[in-house]
This record gives structure tokens, C-alpha cells and sequence, in this order.
């Protein structure tokens, strides 16, 4: 029997010490024939099989063979691969002190520096108690009036594609409202991405295309000496991000300049209809006491502009695939808009009131989390709980995949799982098989936006738990309902079979007729895009 060589305390960086632990581990396992020191399967494949964007369907073919949790190798790195509500649960919430963000962090501090997302535990001690606040509920209600003002032009750019071309590629829609969302909602910038491209668009999509790239690459070559000179793509790269910063830094020293200090308490009580800048942007500066200086404020600027624009983007995406897809699960969500809302743009209550449209959000986060996979690092030896899998112990060091997208659609907590049926959540789901955990409960999800963590008990984490849980999820929320309910109530899609072929559909083999392929870097893409036809909605035939 081997002894696990022990090396640093907790809290302390992972050091050289602990990842040649990591990896002795694995290639005494490997090639010595040795039993595992991990209680882990090591599960043997090809590089192709989570390869060509595809990692999320790769892993879980391996956990139907190898269970939760198995380890992962590829050339010198390895990944402990977890899949189990209850597992996660231990690593999010009950032990969450023991783990950081890790290779994530590593990825993402060239775009994000300490923004809240890659930052070090110290660091979001301090800073998550000062962002938590800027979502707060007068906020939040005077943002969906936002939401609505920023899907009105792209409901305009939809009617000229009707009387055009009839055909639309929704997804890059979706990605432009979701960025004027952001933009607007954070720090008081118009991008206009709906309507015009500029600059400054194209800068925030390269950084977010550079981010996704890395999380997919292995070996961090951007840390290479002089690489950032001599390689075109992170000299474009830099350039564009250079260009956003400066954009980001111009906003945050006006916002500065016209500082009112005030308590979190007057702050939250605003009244933000007749605010001339109602942004988050300005809610941190003018926070009394959060003295932050401008890099930490950009940071976290940057991180709200990735975390909540592609994500939300995504669930919109595949959103409208699924009611494509499911026409009577389109007609109840159009008989709920044409009710709540008609013609009107959403408010605060109409959001409470659309139980339906929200049930399509949840339910689209749970075949399509976004993103996919949750990354930490073990930062002291633990040992996690069997639950639904096997018992293990975590080596310091060890590298660690989260895929919500296994535990989502794993059929022992979500029954016919393949289905998309946003009424399972009304439904309580208990598996007797698996003891420990609490089942699925309608109850705990009473009186909130959407079914969450607490409900499931961690079979549903479409916005993390724990305490390193999404800041934006009801924002979230409302922003996806507030879009679905107003391009819905107003237009009718129809795949466009001139760009689908039956390689898409044999992209994705459990889930036949899927027409449009999936590919993932931070969250899941559609191939090559959601191709529609697109007509204007007879209304009077519905109501
Ligand atoms: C964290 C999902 C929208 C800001 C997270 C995490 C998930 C997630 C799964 C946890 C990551 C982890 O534990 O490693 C989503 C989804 C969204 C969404 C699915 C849209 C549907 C937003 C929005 C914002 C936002 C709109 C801000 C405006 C953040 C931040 C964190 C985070 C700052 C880090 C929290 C922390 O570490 O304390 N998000 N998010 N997200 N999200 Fe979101």
C-alpha cells in the first residue's frame, strides 16, 4: 500500500509538491498495477471522445460505465469526475471551504483578473458581500421593464426578417439582446448590439470566444514567455481586450467622479424610475464604505458581462428549440403570454403570474445547463461521501469536474430524463434506491422564481449552490421569461430544413430528431447556429 504524500496546510497555494502527487497517483495506478489511493476508477478512452466540443456528452458516456466518481486522464493532467446530487452537495455547500475554483481561475484571470467568478477565497470574502446587495428586489422589478425596452428593437429586426428573407438564425439574435441586456443593466453602456455591430461588440466577442477556447485547451500557452507578442490570435486578443478595458475604465472613473455615498439600506431603496443611471455600476460605487479601486470594480464588470450574457443566451437558444420541438408545450405557453400579457411588455408581476413560462426556463436548464460542467480544485486532502456513487478520498491538488449536465439527466433522479416536460417540477420525485437523497420536493420551491438546488436537494444546479452560488439567477430568470414571452406571443418558428442535414440529427444518438447539433465551450452551442423560418404570429387564432 501506498502513503499519500502529504504536502502543504489548507488554504496554502496548491504547490508543485501536490500536483506531482496527483500525478504519481495516477501513473502508479496506470502503470504499476497499483490498486487505487483515490478509491477511483481510472476511465480508459481516446482524447476524440471529449474532444470537437463535445467534452459533456464524452464524460457522460464514461460515468454510465464507470460511475461517481471515476478520474480522467489526458497526458499529464487528470480530472476527478463527479456526478451525483449528493456528492455535489459535500463539494458545494458542506465542504466548500476545501475547494477553489482551480484550472478555472487560471483560465479566466486574463479576462477576469479577481472578478467574483475565478477569485481566490480571500478575495471573494470580501468582495461577494458588496455585489450580493446591487441585485436587490427594487432593482431587480425596475429591470424588467429594462428587459422589455432591449427586446423591443430586436422584435423590430425580427418583423423586417418577415417580410424579407422569412428566415432567422436565432441564436446570434438572442446572444445580441442578451449583451444589450447586460450592458445596459450593469453599467449603464448601449451596446446596440441588435442593431449595429461596432467595436466594441466584436471586442466582447472575441474576449468571450478567447475564454471559451481556454477552458478547452489543455496547456495554458498564453503563459509562455513572449507568446503574447508573437502569436497573432493573443495579439488580436490582447488588443480587443485592451479596447473593452478601456471602455470599462472610462465608465467606472465617470462613475466615480459623480459619486453620492450612501448606505446599502437608502441604496436599496432608490427609486430607480426617476434615476438617470440605474446601473449596478453605480449602486458599487456609490456604496458607502465599498472604497474599491478601479481594476477590482473592472473586474467585476468584466465577470458580470461573460457570466450573464452567454448564459442566459443559451437558455433562450434552446429554449425555443425545445417549444419547436414540442408544439403542444408551445401552445400552453402561448395561452399563459396571450393571458398574462398580450401585447404588453412584462412587469414584476406578470413574471410571478407566467408559472408556465417559467416551468420552460427551468426545464430547458436542466437538459442544458449552462455551462455544462462546474471546475474546482481540492485545496485539502477529503473525503467524499458514496451517495448514489462510491466513497472517495480527494487528493489535494486533484482537479475536479462537475458535469450538471450527468447529474441532470441522470434517470434515478429525473425520470424519463430525455423528455422535456416543465411540469415534472410540480410533480415530487423521491428514489428509494438512493436513501440519502431527499427527492424532489414542489413544496421547497413555493413562492420562488424556479425550482431550485434546495428543492432537488442538488439533483438541480442549473445556477451552482453553496456559497459560491450565481449572483444573477433570478435576474436570470426574468430576463429569459421577459424574452420568451415577448418574441413568442408575437412570432412562429419553424426549423429551417434547407440547413439541417442527418449528420446533425446523428450528432447527438439518445436524443434522435435533434436537428441542430450540440458543441460546448463555457456553455452549449448549437452547431451551425438555430436556423428558423420565421412568420409573424396570427394572434386572434389563439386567443
Ligand atoms: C456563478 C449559471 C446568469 C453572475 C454561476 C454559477 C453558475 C451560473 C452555474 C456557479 C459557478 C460555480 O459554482 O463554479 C448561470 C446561468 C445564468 C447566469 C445558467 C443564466 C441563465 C448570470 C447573470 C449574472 C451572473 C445574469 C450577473 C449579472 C454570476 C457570478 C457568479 C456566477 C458573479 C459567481 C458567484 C460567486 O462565485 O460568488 N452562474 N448564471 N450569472 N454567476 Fe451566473
Amino acid at each position: 500500500k501506498l502513503d499519500i504524500m502529504k504536502t502543504g496546510e489548507p488554504g496554502e497555494e496548491i504547490i508543485f509538491g501536490d500536483s506531482a502527487n496527483v500525478l504519481r497517483t495516477n501513473i502508479e495506478q496506470i502503470y504499476g498495477g497499483y490498486p487505487s489511493l483515490d478509491g477511483c476508477p481510472l476511465a480508459e478512452g481516446e482524447l476524440a471522445d471529449i474532444g470537437d466540443g463535445t467534452m459533456f456528452i464524452g464524460l457522460q458516456n464514461y460515468f454510465q460505465k464507470y460511475g461517481s466518481p471515476f478520474k480522467f486522464c489526458f497526458g499529464p493532467k487528470s480530472f476527478l469526475v463527479i456526478s451525483d446530487p449528493i456528492q455535489a452537495r459535500h463539494l458545494l455547500r458542506d465542504a466548500n471551504k476545501k475547494y477553489d475554483k482551480g484550472v478555472l481561475a487560471e483560465i479566466l484571470k486574463p479576462i477576469m483578473g479577481k472578478g467574483l467568478i475565478p477569485a481566490d477565497p480571500e478575495t471573494w470574502q470580501i468582495r461577494r458581500p458588496q455585489i450580493v446587495p446591487a441585485f436587490h428586489k427594487k432593482w431587480l422589478e425596475y429591470m424588467v421593464g429594462l428587459f422589455g425596452y432591449c427586446n423591443e428593437p430586436l422584435i423590430e429586426s425580427l418583423n423586417k426578417l418577415v417580410d424579407t428573407t422569412g428566415k432567422v438564425e436565432m441564436e446570434e439574435k438572442f446572444c445580441s439582446v442578451a449583451l444589450d441586456i447586460i450592458g445596459l443593466s450593469v453599467f449603464n453602456f448601449n451596446f446596440g448590439s441588435v442593431t449595429k455591430e461596432s467595436p466594441v461588440v466584436k471586442a466582447v466577442y472575441s474576449a468571450l470566444v478567447e475564454a471559451e477556447h481556454r477552458s478547452m485547451t489543455p496547456a495554458p500557452y498564453w503563459d509562455l514567455p513572449l507568446a503574447n507578442e508573437l502569436v497573432p490570435r493573443l495579439r488580436k486578443f490582447n488588443a480587443d481586450l485592451k479596447l473593452l478595458n478601456d471602455v470599462l475604465d472610462d465608465l467606472i472613473s465617470r462613475a466615480k467622479n459623480t459619486r453620492s455615498e450612501e448606505d446599502i439600506e437608502q441604496l436599496e431603496q432608490r427609486n430607480y424610475a426617476e434615476a438617470k443611471d440605474p446601473s449596478m455600476l453605480r449602486f458599487l460605487v456609490d456604496m458607502r464604505g465599498a472604497d474599491i479601486d478601479n481594476k477590482q470594480l473592472r473586474d467585476d464588470l468584466m465577470t458580470m458581462l461573460v457570466a450573464g450574457h452567454e448564459t442566459t443566451a443559451a437558455v433562450l437558444t434552446w429554449a425555443l428549440f425545445e417549444l419547436t420541438k414540442n408544439p403542444e408545450i408551445k401552445a400552453k405557453l402561448l395561452e399563459e403570454i396571450d393571458r398574462v400579457i398580450g401585447d404588453r411588455r412584462p412587469t414584476f408581476e406578470d413574471i410571478k403570474e407566467m408559472k408556465y413560462v417559467r416551468l420552460v426556463v427551468a426545464e430547458t436548464l436542466r437538459m442544458y445547463p449552462q455551462p455544462p460542467l462546474l471546475i474546482r480544485r481540492c485545496r485539502t486532502e477529503d473525503n467524499l461521501p458514496a451517495g448514489g456513487g462510491r466513497e472517495a478520498t480527494v487528493i489535494r491538488g486533484m482537479d475536479i469536474f462537475l458535469p450538471l449536465y450527468n447529474i441532470h439527466r441522470d434517470e434515478r433522479f429525473w425520470p424519463n430524463a430525455y423528455t422535456f416536460d416543465p411540469e415534472r417540477f410540480t410533480r415530487p420525485y423521491k428514489n428509494p434506491d438512493i436513501p440519502e437523497w431527499a427527492g424532489f420536493d414542489p413544496e421547497k420551491w413555493n413562492g420562488k422564481l424556479y425550482p431550485n438546488e434546495i428543492a432537488s436537494d442538488f439533483a438541480f444546479l442549473p445556477f451552482g449552490g453553496g456559497a459560491r452560488k450565481c449572483v444573477g439567477d433570478e435576474f436570470a430568470v426574468m430576463e429569459a421569461v421577459v424574452t420568451l414571452a415577448m418574441v413568442m406571443r408575437r412570432f412562429d418558428f419553424e426549423f429551417d430544413p434547407s440547413k439541417f442535414t442527418d449528420v446533425d440529427i446523428m450528432d447527438h444518438p439518445k436524443d434522435l430528431n435533434h436537428p441542430v447539433g450540440m458543441k460546448t465551450g463555457a456553455t452549449i452551442h448549437t452547431r451551425r447556429g438555430l436556423n428558423m423560418l420565421i412568420k409573424r404570429r396570427n394572434v386572434s387564432e389563439f386567443q
